[in-house]
């Protein structure tokens, strides 16, 4: 278990913000670095052309160990829809072939799969909501062979069911389907090995649980893929890139590895050096400790909800870090609202109340959480 961390985050006492599903604070660090970086573009003669690829090689790096793979399997995209837009361009599916996707899965993982699938004469196919929140065994039993893609994430994100990915990628090597993951409810807080699972692409953008600033995110492109179409064609991608002063003298060829994935405007002076500063603090922490230490906030959260009548996946079934709260009639109405008002930040998604600490979350904030819903359920 790892001792709380405020002191690293600029939270004031009386905020009991439970909402990292939705939006994580940056740490003080994380904004010392940006501000540094956003500063440098005051100075752009200061800027090196070598520095276009340098941060962003150090992004890749660090980003590789949270996926455990080889940097060169990196890019560097601005959203999930992004990473998974990539992935739609690239995985075939042929005419009465389908995409596999969970009930309620989040649109940025929805959308592509289903114009995919009208575009290819194909079909997408819905994992119903498993009333005893088994979500690995829905998808094991819809695994059938007319699946071409299994598009998934880690974690449910409006139930916080978490799936055995391990389990489902061999299911899916099994039947010759691809694999695109969006990571973004679990990557930073619940440990993954693309070794275990091996995907074809996953995605993750870093605002949640990795802690980094908004529109910063990586995908994972597994080798089979490095010679596949990206979504744009820009010129830093290329691997005459490096050379400023002959970028006219295109080139057919792409950098290596997962690079031509990256998006434009990829060396963004701001944002990596920021996202960087908290991947290094995360991984110090270790993933492990986190998830055991955030586990241990929610299974007390779940048993006192409980007592209130709130329903929430089994604890073997469930993301640690991620806790659905469900009534049978439904959350109560501006329950949230109510909470907010006492500075207790949560989500509702779904039919659910969405409680996702971090470990900027005290001991008194859980109390104040339980406190409040037991004041306020109903009131
Ligand atoms: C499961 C999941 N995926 C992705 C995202 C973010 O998507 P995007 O980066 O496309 O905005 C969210 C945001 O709430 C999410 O919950």
């Amino acid at each position: 278990m790892l001792p709380c961390q405020r002191h690293l985050f600029d939270i004031p006492d009386d905020v009991a913000y439970f909402n990292c599903a939705y939006m994580s604070p940056l740490m003080k660090s994380a904004v010392e670095a940006g501000t540094a970086g956003l500063a440098r573009k005051a100075r752009p003669w200061q800027i090196t052309s070598d520095q276009y690829f340098s941060g962003p090689e150090e992004f890749r790096e660090m980003a590789s160990q949270f996926f455990d793979c080889e940097s060169d399997c990196i890019a560097i995209v601005p959203s999930a829809s992004y990473g998974i837009g990539a992935a739609a361009k690239n995985l075939p599916l042929k005419k009465g072939q389908s995409v596999l996707v969970l009930a309620e899965q989040f649109p940025s993982h929805y959308y592509p799969w289903k114009r995919l699938a009208a575009e290819n004469g194909g079909a997408l196919k819905l994992v119903p909501w498993p009333e005893n929140y088994d979500w690995t065994a829905a998808v094991l039993s819809a695994l059938t062979p007319e699946v071409a893609i299994a598009a998934l994430p880690h974690v449910q994100w409006t139930s916080g069911g978490k799936l055995d990915l391990v389990r489902i990628g061999e299911a899916c090597r099994k039947i010759g389907a691809a694999l695109a993951l969006d990571l973004t409810q679990s990557l930073g807080v619940l440990p993954f090995s693309v070794r275990d699972v091996q995907p074809d692409f996953a995605v993750a953008a870093s605002y949640k649980w990795m802690l980094a600033p908004y529109t910063v995110g990586m995908l994972y492109v597994a080798p089979k893929w490095h010679d596949g179409k990206p979504l744009e064609e820009g010129w830093i991608q290329r691997n005459n890139s490096r050379d400023f002063s002959s970028l006219t003298l295109y080139s057919d060829g792409y950098d290596s590895g997962a690079r031509r994935f990256d998006m434009g405007e990829r060396s963004n002076f701001a944002l990596l050096p920021a996202a960087v500063r908290a991947m290094k603090q995360i991984l110090e922490w270790d993933i492990s400790l986190i998830s055991e230490t955030i586990g241990g906030q929610n299974r007390q959260l779940a048993s006192a909800a409980a007592e209130l009548g709130f329903n929430s996946p089994p604890e073997n079934l469930r993301g640690p870090h991620y806790l659905c709260l469900q009534k049978e009639k439904g959350v109560p109405p501006g329950l949230s609202e109510k909470l907010a008002r006492e500075k207790v930040y949560v989500s509702v998604r779904g039919n659910s109340i969405r409680i996702a600490p971090h470990l900027y979350n005290s001991a008194r904030d859980v109390k104040r959480v339980i406190e409040c819903l037991q004041r306020l359920d109903g009131a």
